[in-house]
């Protein structure tokens, strides 16, 4: 039996108090998700089941139950306070997919603090761009992640305490360091949450943008309504399921679905912190029965170029219901689920900003294949006239995907940067930034990006960015960036660049620019290709027109050139 049984029906009387009372919120209530996602399950009587099964390399592996994550997140609370983290402040989060980073958030969230979580694999400039934009105060990492912090340390005076979480008691610790063992650590039975309010700062999320640094995206924790609901009616958690969200909580997905959500449910979900392949992918299915899996759609197009063989090795009948986000899902890929898994994935559409699921398809709702489905109940999605900004009722005609702005989880701001928020919006609809068309049914079908940025395997990458980054290469005079094609992670990076005097187009400066931007910036962000040219197409006021490079590696019409000046 699944959560939701017609959508339509769900539509029609559709009120966030639903999420509210059976959150036991009532508006003016203190709402903290630390305690929600922990606290209150215990409350519930569910302290002995098992919250997370965590697996690492090496076959490491640790299990932890409702009562052990609330009291492990009092611990890493109490921890906080003492070091004198004020509410408000910003702890980061740069863990691997460990334990301490799922039950870390709960004990930031639950002293009144920020939660920064940010992907382990980015290198020094990607971690100080957002860092120093926060202006954060703690930082738990591993020692393996460490000296990346330390490289830039000095550009960080507000960053007080660096929390390494699996300290070699033998060596030394650096400047500003500190160990902590959470496993180890006294247990701290009671620790009062913070009363953090409704429009009480939760999280901070960093998100690429087309032009500028990275943009803070600030959430509140009354997102948690948003996010309970979505989990339970698209992911459809239930009491008894097993479930995995392969996502890293370094982006969006992996906070909103891969801890709020399932924890706020009383969910037991697993962790798996290795390296990808099918043989792990389905063996982890395997062993754990996992029953309802959100993934992504460059792992499902990695499964299907594994074959069918490898799927027939596993028991995979646990699997009931199984989800997709952050990049167009072809509908061969849905047809291919259907196929091997005998149930089809489904789509959800959302951003960092919308911090909860926009556009969905869910039991209950015919899937067709390469949509991504209806707005959930209470989202008013349209697709706006890109000239006028208004409602576009014509069906297959494209426009710009955008929501009024009333939805729980919706961004407050982004941090610092005031004028891109108000940039977000016309006539009082949020812009996603993204196309679509609508058909006669009120699907969704994906169009692309309205900007420059590349969504490579789900992950948004700033051209920008890799221009700024790319320019501190000695060798390099200018650069544009831009996606191309690729089967696997549907686009990637590509650089064009022109060098400066005295250096020689070769293979060997290639693989080294590469692995420059892989370091400085993260490995999604390295260019997969660097092509040499003279020169760059530019406009007559010195811009770069990266849109007809774009063009030429999509085979798409260049369009007007008339601005341009080097031709
Ligand atoms: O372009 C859309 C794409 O990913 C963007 C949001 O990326 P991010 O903020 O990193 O959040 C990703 C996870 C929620 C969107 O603006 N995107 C996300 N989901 C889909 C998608 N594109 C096509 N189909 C989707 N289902």
């Amino acid at each position: 039996m699944s959560n939701i049984v017609s959508f339509d029906e769900r539509v029609k009387d559709f009120k966030w108090s639903l999420a509210e009372q059976e959150l036991g919120y009532k508006p003016g209530d203190d709402i903290n998700i630390g305690w929600y996602c922990s606290d209150r399950i215990c409350q519930l009587g569910k302290g002995n089941k098992t919250a997370l099964i965590w697996e690492g390399f090496g076959g490491k592996e640790k299990s932890y139950t409702y009562d052990e994550v609330r009291v492990k997140s009092n611990v890493i609370a109490q921890f906080l306070t003492g070091l004198g983290i004020k509410p408000g402040e910003r702890v980061c989060l740069f863990l691997d997919k460990i334990p301490e980073l799922y039950i870390g958030l709960l004990g930031i969230l639950k002293t009144g603090a920020v939660g920064q979580p940010l992907f382990s694999a980015f290198g020094d400039e990607s971690l100080l761009v957002r860092l120093s934009d926060a202006q954060t105060t703690a930082l738990f990492t591993q020692k393996k992640h460490a000296p990346k912090v330390r490289k830039i340390l000095d550009q960080l005076p507000f960053l007080k305490h660096i929390i390494i979480v699996d300290h070699d008691p033998q060596k030394a610790l650096g400047e500003r360091e500190l160990a902590f063992a959470m496993d180890e650590a006294a247990a701290v039975e009671h620790f009062e949450a913070y009363p953090t309010k409704a429009e009480t700062h939760s999280l901070l999320h960093y998100t690429s943008g087309t032009t500028g640094k990275p943009k803070g995206v600030k959430h509140v924790h009354y997102s948690l309504i948003s996010q309970y609901l979505t989990s339970k009616w698209v992911l459809d958690l239930q009491d008894d399921d097993i479930y995995w969200c392969t996502a890293d909580p370094g982006w969006v997905t992996g906070t909103s679905y891969g801890i709020i959500g399932p924890f706020s449910l009383g969910v037991t979900q697993c962790v798996q912190d290795k390296g990808f392949s099918a043989d792990n992918w389905y063996s982890f299915i395997e062993k754990h029965k996992i029953t309802m899996w959100y993934s992504a759609p460059t792992a499902i197009r990695s499964l299907m170029k594994a074959g069918d063989e490898v799927v027939k090795k596993y028991d995979l009948s646990s699997l009931r219901h199984l989800c997709s986000v952050g990049e167009p899902l072809n509908a061969e890929a849905v047809i291919w689920s259907e196929k091997v898994f005998g149930k089809p994935f489904y789509d959800t559409f959302w951003q960092t900003e919308t911090g909860s699921m926009m556009i969905c398809n869910y039991p209950g709702m015919k899937v067709k294949p390469g949509s991504m489905g209806k707005p959930f109940p209470g989202i008013t999605g349209v697709i706006l006239d890109p000239d006028t900004f208004q409602p576009i009722n014509e069906e297959g005609k494209i426009g710009l995907i955008a929501f009024k702005p009333d939805w729980p989880a919706m961004l407050r701001t982004y941090w610092n940067n005031e004028e891109a928020f108000k940039n977000k919006f016309r006539n009082g609809w949020y812009l996603t930034g993204d196309r679509s068309t609508i058909d006669r049914d009120g699907y969704f079908w994906f169009v692309g990006r309205d900007d420059d940025i590349i969504n490579t395997g789900g992950h948004l990458v700033s051209p920008f960015e890799v221009e700024s980054a790319l320019l501190e290469h000695p060798a390099v005079a200018e650069s544009a960036v831009v996606s191309k094609p690729d089967p696997i992670n549907m686009e990637v990076v590509k650089a064009f660049i022109t060098l400066k005097p005295g250096y020689e187009a070769s293979k060997e400066l290639e693989l080294e620019i590469m692995n420059f931007i892989r370091k400085k910036l993260s490995p999604l962000a390295m260019p997969q290709d660097v092509e040499y040219v003279d020169m760059l197409p530019k406009t007559r006021s010195g811009k770069i027109m990266r849109r007809l490079l774009h063009a030429k590696e999509w085979n798409e019409e260049i369009g007007d050139v008339s601005s341009l000046e080097n031709d």
